[in-house]
């Protein structure tokens, strides 16, 4: 196969500055890093007890302009390969949130150096492909599969054991997709039942290289896969059958490895890396997270004349159904200054409320839209008609069971809903719907924020028995929204 030597731009995510920094000068002095979990190997704990949150019908329209948090799934990344480059990456716009705290924090555990300085630029000191230290305690992920599979996949390669756990969520999530390639590679694995966590990782001494064909479609698996390839000798290579994000191959790119992407018959791509590179250290700039800016956009085109600005938002096609699927149902949605920020197109989204019909959303899109199914289907309850999601067996292994929870939740506030194989039928009436219930959010953010926004839209306040995992990643969600003029109540 032919390796271009830059399989992608070399601008990407650096906003087209210098792509290559020098290491650190060991007699530089360090500035005191403010950030608090800089010498815990776990993120902070959470409030010790569940906090309920009521969202109710705001008695004007959401109207202002929001700045999403950074995109969670660059800032993982963004963090991992500064921990194995050479020199010093310098990170604006990381997601502070608890999911990439905990990648941080395993990563300090394992050797890296990790700061935030006080005007929220993070430093990464690399130790260099192949470089990480065994860890001397658990390496605790909370609530973050993306922590737990794309370290397991780096581990896999590194001559060392590390054991890893996380919360009661992450606890029952399946690592069997990514044990089983990663064991070709001669790493060895003892978890609990099923592949579950708390497992421990021994890493393949004299790593082989492997081609794997995905048999799920998840970016996790694939980033996984190629993350284990960066320490192995020869070539690594993943065939996916849809397109799944992107953001582990672009980011390798940019840090100067050798990653070539071409397209297969079926529509899907073969990514290729040659492994053992040496990472040189570049600057990125993160993008703000679709995935988030997904809650106040719905919210502002369900809450009756609303009309809200939402600043720089990623558009990487690799995760923009939801803003297709939203247009097809009749959503006013405009891009504004479109532009490229950091290597990834971005834009500030103008949102405008107005009616919504139902629609059917193809199995194939799923992939570039996972995340958003439990706001999608907020929206679908609040349209006109049926809306049809087809092929969703995935939402099953989220944070929870989200076509579960989805299903559950709709149905006691009162909207026609059903499940059928992995397909979700929701039926709007055109209406508000009712509300007026209590939603079980099991540790799954995405559930939380979703529900709290059909509170924002029903006739009857909705309550979520837990608002505590919406810290996982969108931290400022509250405060965000309360700015544009929901109305959240603790007390209930
Ligand atoms: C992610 C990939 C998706 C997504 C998750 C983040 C990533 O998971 O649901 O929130 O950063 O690679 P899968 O790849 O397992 O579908």
């Amino acid at each position: 196969m032919h390796l271009p030597s830059a399989a992608f731009g070399s601008a990407i995510w650096a906003g087209g500055a210098a792509r290559a920094r020098p290491a650190t000068p060991s007699c530089e002095p360090k500035e005191m890093s403010d950030d608090p979990t800089h010498r815990a190997s776990a993120p902070p704990p959470p409030p010790p007890l569940p906090t309920p949150l009521t969202a109710t019908r705001p008695r004007a329209p959401l109207a202002g302009t929001a700045a999403v948090p950074g995109d969670k799934s660059i800032s993982h990344r963004a963090l991992m390969l500064g921990a194995l480059a050479v020199g010093r990456t310098e990170i604006t716009g990381l997601l502070e949130g608890e999911d990439v705290l905990a990648t941080a924090a395993a990563l300090r555990a394992m050797g890296a150096g990790i700061e935030r300085r006080n005007d929220r630029r993070w430093l990464v000191d690399g130790v260099g492909v192949g470089g990480l230290a065994e860890p001397d305690d658990v390496l605790d992920l909370g609530n973050s599969g993306t922590s737990a599979r794309l370290l397991l996949g780096i581990l896999a390669t590194h001559r060392l054991t590390a054991f890893l756990t996380g919360d009661g969520s992450l606890r029952r999530r399946p690592m069997g997709r990514v044990i089983e390639p990663l064991s070709r590679f001669g790493a060895h694995f003892l978890s609990r039942e099923g592949g579950r966590l708390p497992l421990a990782v021994t890493g393949a001494a004299d790593p082989v290289p492997i081609e794997y064909r995905l048999p799920v479609p998840s970016a996790q698996v694939k980033s996984a896969v190629l993350l284990a390839g960066l320490n192995t000798p020869g070539l690594t290579s993943v065939i996916e059958k849809e397109p799944t994000r992107d953001h582990t191959e672009r980011m390798l790119g940019h840090f100067g490895a050798r990653v070539a992407v071409e397209a297969t018959p079926e529509g899907g791509r073969r990514i290729a890396i040659e492994g053992q590179p040496e990472l040189t250290a570049a600057p990125i700039v993160v993008p703000g997270d679709p995935s988030s800016a997904a809650f106040p956009l719905v919210a502002a085109l369900i809450v009756p004349g609303s009309a809200v600005r939402i600043e720089n938002v990623g558009l990487n096609p690799s995760r923009t159904g939801l803003l297709l699927s939203l247009r097809e149902m009749g959503a006013d949605i405009a891009f504004e200054n479109e532009r490229e920020a950091g290597g990834e197109p971005v834009a500030d989204l103008r949102v405008r409320a107005g009616p919504l019909s139902g629609t059917e959303i193809p199995p194939e899109r799923a992939p570039s839209m996972i995340d958003e199914y439990p706001i999608l289907a907020v929206a679908a309850a609040c349209a006109r008609g049926r809306t049809i999601m087809r092929g969703l067996a995935e939402l099953r292994v989220k944070e929870s069971d989200r076509l579960a929870g989805i299903a559950e939740g709709l149905s006691r506030c009162g909207v026609k809903v059903a499940v059928e194989g992995d397909d979700l039928i929701v039926e709007g009436t055109g209406a508000p719907p009712p509300g007026g219930a209590l939603i079980a959010t099991r540790l799954d953010h995405r559930i939380a924020m979703a529900f709290l926004v059909l509170g924002l839209a029903a006739f009857d306040p909705v309550r979520i028995d837990d608002a505590r995992p919406i810290a996982t990643s969108f931290p400022d969600f509250v405060p965000l929204m309360t700015r544009l003029g929901a109305s959240f109540d603790a007390a209930g």
